[in-house]
């Protein structure tokens, strides 16, 4: 029986661009589909980010999404960037607004899963053999880095163009973040891979003091190893299911957890959460596909496990595991958005993928007593 809403959480949508506002739709309906039977209550609040807020107030990262944002429990973003913005800038890019935004949020920590279950194993690239049991935790730092590094910026040298960014991290950015890395090992299965380029790059050789500190220090229950990204890469296509917590910079969580999210057959399944200051960013890995924006084409799973990433970061954790279970029932029932159909299975679209999906998350809650 459902319960009296006794907990309301304020939630930041911020659609964005391209599939952007298709994928958080979804997301939003799963989302208030479970609130009821998990005794919850969700208060929304749209704001503009990325090229729509260009184009609506002029600047990527307006004052106002800042201040809402800054007031909110959790945020939900969808996708920035388009080609209509790629004639921008600096600062005036969409991709910019995400960036301030994490930044505002102070949200170090970006944590991006990479799960083949096993209803995906077919639609992998990957030989069923070498992909099955794929289950790694990407730990990206992500308010650091060459993102962020000064001097950065380009002008005229000996009278050629020429551009310039800084990776820089301090010990106290390593240490926070190897925290995480090191804590979510604890929970899954003990193991972290620590990926850097610590062959060249001075500032990798910094992570492999300051990891290997911590870890020392705190984790000795853990099992920490080392890889350099090159290899990494090689080694997240040839054996991905070696790796448990990947713990890395900015930049190259950027590219291997796109890489990594191949694996389950499409950018499409992959969620994100990124954390630090208490106020967490949720957003799909993916991007703004603005070629099937509003088609009812997008795969709205990844913004809809980041919604279940939400729930679980304000200790929903019932109603988090009603929309996990209720994503595996809806592949098992075989419904594929375009991305991941293959033949013998049901093609469907956004909207239906998304009230599937809420139904049967619902229908998972109320099987589950609450007390
Ligand atoms: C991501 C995206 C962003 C990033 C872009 C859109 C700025 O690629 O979230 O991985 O590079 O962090
Ligand atoms: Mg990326």
């Amino acid at each position: 029986m459902p319960m009296a809403a006794t907990r309301t959480y304020r939630i930041v949508t911020l659609p964005g661009d391209g599939i952007g506002p298709d994928v958080i739709r979804e997301a939003m309906r799963v989302l208030q589909a479970v609130a009821e039977p998990a005794g919850i209550a969700i208060d929304t609040a749209e704001y503009l980010i990325g090229g729509a807020a260009i184009d609506g107030a002029g600047n990527p990262f307006p004052d106002a999404t800042r201040a809402a944002v800054l007031a909110a429990d959790a945020v939900m973003l969808g996708a920035v960037g388009g080609p209509a913005w790629d004639h921008h800038t600096g600062p005036m890019r969409p991709e910019s607004g995400l960036l301030q935004l994490r930044k505002a949020l102070g949200a170090y920590a970006n944590l991006r899963p990479v799960a083949v279950p096993e209803a995906l194993v077919a639609s992998s690239p990957l030989r069923p053999e070498v992909v099955r049991g794929t289950d790694m935790l990407i730990v990206r730092e992500l308010t650091g880095g060459i993102y962020f590094g000064e001097p950065r910026g380009r002008d005229l040298r000996d009278g050629h163009r020429s551009a310039r960014n800084t990776m820089v991290y301090d010990e106290v950015e390593i240490k926070r973040i190897a925290v995480i890395a090191f804590d979510w090992a604890r929970r899954r299965r003990h193991k972290v891979t620590l990926v850097d380029k610590a062959n060249v790059l001075e500032v990798s050789q910094l992570w492999r003091e300051v990891v290997p500190e911590v870890h020392k220090a705190s984790y000795p229950d853990v099992a920490l190893d080392t890889l350099y990204v090159d290899n990494a890469a090689m080694q997240i296509v040839l054996r991905p299911a070696q790796f448990d917590v990947i713990l890395t910079a900015n930049l190259f969580g950027d590219i291997l957890s796109d890489l990594a999210a191949t694996l389950p057959g499409s950018l499409g399944m992959l969620p994100s959460a990124s954390l630090g200051s208490g106020i967490g960013l949720f957003e799909p890995v993916h991007g703004s596909a603005p070629d099937i924006a509003g088609q009812d084409k997008a795969n709205p799973l990844a913004a809809i496990l980041s919604a279940a990433m939400l729930l679980d970061a304000l200790g929903e954790t019932p109603a988090a595991e009603a929309v996990r279970a209720a994503v595996d029932d809806a592949l098992a029932e075989g419904l594929r958005t375009g991305d991941i159909w293959s033949e013998g299975f049901t093609r469907t679209g956004t909207t239906d993928m998304g009230s599937r999906v809420a139904t049967l998350a619902r229908k998972h809650l109320e099987q589950i007593p609450i007390g």
